[in-house]
């Protein structure tokens, strides 16, 4: 663990929350893809959305390449630093799951094991944050879809906010993930639809 004389006049309670917050972000560096450890600029809507700290979900949506993915990883991190906040009344380790939405939608299949099923989807439903990253890059299926409404119904009722990367707008999700979670999805993500515009990055790093 770093310290150094700042640390040393830090509260136990405030040098106990960063030495879990030290702990937690370098966990959560290693398990983030190589190139979205980069840190970047963050939109403003974003940042407002991280301070605000409320119920609402965080709905990022735009065209290939703008960067959807890298801020949405960036801004889970950011997410984690604020639960360490020593302002914050401390409530345990937050319980962060991220997911490609394919290998989402792999792992709800009907063929694979009941059990695990079942499992995957209460930690889903319960989880402090759900990162799902490219929502429309397949179409569900109707058991899919009906799994996802698990998940999204118990997050929606209970005010547990989600993280989505999408190139459509939640209001046209209604055929990848069926009617009833692209409307929830509408809601929770009502004050937090953020478009991101611009040119392809790859193309711009490749010229
Ligand atoms: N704000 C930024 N500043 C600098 N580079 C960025 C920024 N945002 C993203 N990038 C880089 O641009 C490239 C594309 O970013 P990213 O993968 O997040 O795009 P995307 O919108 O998720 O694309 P896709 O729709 O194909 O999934 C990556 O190399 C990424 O590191
Ligand atoms: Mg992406």
């Amino acid at each position: 663990m770093h310290s150094s004389s700042a640390d040393n006049d830090l509260s136990p309670r405030a040098s106990w929350l960063q030495e879990r917050a030290y702990a937690a972000l370098s966990h959560f560096d290693e398990r983030t893809p190589l190139i979205y450890r980069k840190p970047i600029d963050l939109p403003g809507d974003v940042r407002d959305w991280i301070a605000g700290w409320g119920s609402s979900s965080l709905f990022l949506a735009g065209p290939i390449g703008v960067g959807k993915t890298h801020t949405a990883w960036r801004t889970c991190r950011r997410w984690l630093e604020a639960w360490y906040a020593p302002a914050r009344p401390w409530n345990g380790g937050p319980d962060l799951r991220t997911y490609r939405s394919t290998a989402l939608f792999d792992a709800l299949r009907p063929d694979g094991p009941d059990e695990i099923r079942r499992t995957l989807v209460g930690e889903l439903q319960a989880c402090d944050l759900l990162f799902i990253d490219d929502l429309a890059a397949a179409k569900a299926s109707p058991w899919t879809q009906e799994r996802l409404f698990e998940i999204f119904d118990e997050r929606y009722i209970n005010r547990r906010p989600v993280i989505i990367t999408c190139d459509v707008l939640p209001n046209q999700l209604s055929e990848v993930t069926g009617p009833r979670v692209s409307s929830r999805l509408a809601e929770m993500c009502q004050s937090s639809v953020v478009l991101l515009e611009g040119a392809d990055r790859r193309k711009e790093t490749a010229a």
